[in-house]
């Protein structure tokens, strides 16, 4: 039986730190808060108004290919997780393969938000075990920056910018992506959501004067959701699979609060030295955090760690993964 195996990690950030003591210069909050609250020391900011989503995703695509060998011609299919893409269309996946010269692949988005990453890399595998596809592309990547409203400190603190991409090649051996649970329900849309720019609020001055551009987030019923859902399906994708909390090499939570993962972690019975973390220095940058741990732990990681992807975010959006690791991470090309 064939699976959809990773066989390549990349990442990319924009190069400008924000820390908690900038923002506490222009809104009204403090460094102690943002820690305590959240787990956020800083986060990257992409203040180069020329650059969008697709130009800090090509970096890590060209970095992908590269460390596996590959040329981007090679690329049979690239899907993009963001709810920031350059523009409302075409999509953001196409503008990537057209930037890095995947000529051959077809491509497109996915809008799962914080999901948006674990949503495709679930599609992307299917391409991989019909055997219609050999090499496929999954990014996870945001620049939410750009739709932040930045005198809003329940918002303004927790996100930042950037992303990452992994490769999905086929595989007989026993590795590669073993299972997932995916759920969505648009009744979440009330607490979390961008209200303005679609069909619903097209673009006028009025949605611009009233700040309808910009993220909007009930911030404790979205942390109450999120705990407990995150933690539900995660117990629940390992007691499906007989996975015992030791049998877990390492937890990949998507980096929306610490205490969020926190309680995810304690549910699984995984203690805080197999708990992936960057929220410290990246913040919630949406689709990209997961591509992101993975890209900042590859090293550590060794051929058959059973890791648990687990996310939840705007939509609602929710879910866990199950992978099998299917290389030494020590021996890649980073
Ligand atoms: O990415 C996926 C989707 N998003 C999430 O998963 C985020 C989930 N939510 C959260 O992480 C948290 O709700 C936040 C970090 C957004 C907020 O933390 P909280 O502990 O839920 O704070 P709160 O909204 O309950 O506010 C507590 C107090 C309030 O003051 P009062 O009314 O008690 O006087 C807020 O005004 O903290 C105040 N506050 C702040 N103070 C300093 C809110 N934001 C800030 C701030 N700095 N940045």
């Amino acid at each position: 039986m064939i699976k959809a195996a990773i066989t390549a990690v990349a990442g990319n950030l924009p190069e400008n730190v924000m820390t908690n003591d900038d923002l506490a210069k222009f809104v009204d909050t403090s460094d102690e808060w943002i820690q305590t609250r959240t787990g956020i020391r800083e986060r990257r900011i992409e203040n180069d108004l020329s650059k969008a989503t697709s130009d800090v995703a090509v970096p890590a695509v060209l970095e992908l290919c590269r460390k596996r060998g590959i040329s981007p011609e090679e690329i049979d299919l690239l899907i993009c997780g963001t709810v920031t893409p350059d523009m409302v269309f075409p999509s953001t996946a196409n503008l990537i393969c057209a930037k890095i010269g995947a000529k051959n692949a077809w491509s497109y988005d996915i809008s799962a938000a914080c999901s948006g990453f674990m949503f495709a890399l679930c599609t992307g595998a299917q391409f991989i075990e019909t055997g219609r596809y050999k090499k496929v592309v999954i990014v996870g990547v945001d620049l939410m920056s750009r739709i932040i409203d930045y005198s809003d400190r329940t918002t303004c603190v927790i996100f930042g910018d950037g992303g990452g991409c992994v490769l999905l090649e086929p595989t007989t051996e026993n590795a590669g992506i073993m299972d997932f649970i995916l759920h969505a329900d648009g009744n979440g849309a009330t607490h979390l959501h961008m209200k303005a720019g679609g069909s619903r609020f097209p673009a006028s001055h009025d949605t611009v004067d009233k700040k309808m551009h910009f993220v909007y987030q009930e911030g404790q019923a979205v942390f109450k959701h999120a705990v407990y859902s995150m933690a539900e399906v995660s117990a629940k994708i390992m007691e499906r699979n007989n996975l015992k909390s030791e049998d877990i090499s390492w937890l990949v939570p998507h980096q929306a609060n610490k205490r969020i993962v926190d309680g995810t972690a304690n549910r699984m019975g995984v203690g805080p030295e197999k708990v992936m973390m960057n929220i410290e220095r990246y913040g919630n940058t949406t689709a990209g955090t997961i591509p992101l741990l993975l890209w900042d732990y590859e090293k550590q990681l060794k051929k058959g760690d059973n890791i648990i992807i687990s996310a939840f975010g705007g939509g609602f959006t929710w879910g866990s993964v199950w992978v099998k690791w299917a290389y030494d991470g020590s021996q890649s090309g980073k």
